[in-house]
């Protein structure tokens, strides 16, 4: 459900450096059809069925965050649309007072677009690194670009506005797509934005230092060709936006080695196991799998132990691309960002 932004409800979630969480991403399933090589390993262990909370459970933490002030719900993954019975899930958060956005790699949106736009979800992020049929398979190993351009055309069939596509840049892969990438997003209507890697979990096929594609790098080489203009849009999440002249379209980067963006943090998120992460790049975290299964059905024990929680949050993310073996072991389909 689309609520107005700027409502009066204030969040009652605030953390020791006063900080107002109001956006809460809810990963609904660690399983993926695609292996984007600076996600995941080749070969992964998924977690059994038996660690992952129901689709009940997630409405359930997802109403009491809501309760408590947070207007903005991000459903992800893995991929979220092939976790099993997610339009269930989604028709029953898209009656919450707050914003139900999802981001996806966009592979089952062709089949699934309409329903979700029905169903009550505001706005898609969609992921796309590449518009060359070999260099997408390179980068995600089992995408198909064909399914994810028409998942793309359907969203937009759809009806949904400003739909943002992700596109994580790394050196020598796909650094020299950006500018077909913003054409695409133009003649599309769509923003986009440039995320610089993150390195979380081991990941083997490249080294993160070596790739490493600053966004001042990506603004040198898009200005000429597209002349930028700084903006102060925003979308709730860590993007900054630059706006075009002649077009709708806004290009964003999210820099979290270049331009720290922590002192705006407004997020926390949980993973499919029920782990409450207060920060993507630590580990502080609160068990509420454990604290739904104690005390089933009492929504206010659980909202007393996420108020409680935001004393965990730690000031900002230390990510070191230097570093071979990564401080954070889990890879990001845990998190799905
Ligand atoms: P909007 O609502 O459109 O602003 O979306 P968003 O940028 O919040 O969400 P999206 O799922 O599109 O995330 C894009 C990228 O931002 C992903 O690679 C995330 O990992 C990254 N990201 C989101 N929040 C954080 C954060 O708190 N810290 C860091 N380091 N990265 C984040
Ligand atoms: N660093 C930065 N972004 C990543 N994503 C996945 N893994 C990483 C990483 N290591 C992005 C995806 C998607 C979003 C959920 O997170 O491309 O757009
Ligand atoms: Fe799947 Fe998204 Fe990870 Fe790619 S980045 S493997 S699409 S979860």
């Amino acid at each position: 459900m689309q609520i107005n932004q700027n409502s009066n409800a204030t969040t009652q979630l605030v953390d020791r450096f006063g900080r107002r969480v109001e956006y809460i991403r809810l990963s609904v399933t660690d399983r993926c059809d695609f292996r984007c090589v600076y996600c995941m390993a080749e070969e992964m262990q998924f977690l059994p069925r038996s660690e992952v909370l129901s689709l009940e459970e997630l409405y359930f933490v997802a109403r009491a965050f809501v309760e408590l002030g947070v207007n903005k719900i991000r459903l992800t993954g893995g991929e979220p649309l092939v976790r099993r019975g997610i339009l269930t899930l989604v028709e029953q958060l898209g009656q919450l007072p707050a914003e139900l956005l999802i981001t996806t790699n966009g592979s089952q949106l062709a089949g699934m677009a309409a329903d979700l736009k029905r169903l009550g979800v505001d706005r898609l992020n969609i992921s796309l690194d590449s518009l060359q049929e070999d260099k997408f398979k390179r980068l995600t190993r089992t995408g198909r670009l064909s399914q994810v351009l028409a998942g793309i055309d359907a969203a937009i069939a759809a009806g949904f506005k400003r739909i943002k596509l992700n596109a994580v840049v790394l050196k020598g892969r796909n650094d020299d797509e950006v500018l077909d990438l913003i054409a695409f997003a133009r003649t599309k209507g769509l923003d986009i934005t440039f995320i610089e890697e993150m390195p979380l979990g081991a990941i083997t096929e490249h080294d993160r230092a070596e790739v490493y594609c600053s966004s001042d790098e990506l603004l040198q080489m898009i200005m000429p060709v597209y002349p930028l203009i700084d903006s102060a849009d925003k979308t709730g999440g860590p993007s900054h936006y630059y706006r075009m002249s002649d077009s709708d379209s806004r290009v964003g980067f999210i820099s979290p080695h270049s331009h720290n963006f922590c002192s705006e943090c407004n997020r926390v998120r949980m993973t499919v196991e029920g782990r409450l992460l207060l920060c993507l790049g630590n580990e502080h975290s609160m068990d509420l799998r454990q604290v739904i299964r104690d005390h089933p059905g009492d929504i206010e024990v659980l909202k007393q132990h996420l108020i409680r929680a935001m004393d965990l949050k730690p000031e900002q993310h230390y990510f070191d691309l230097d570093d071979e073996t990564p401080q954070i072991v889990r890879f990001m389909n845990m998190t799905g960002g």
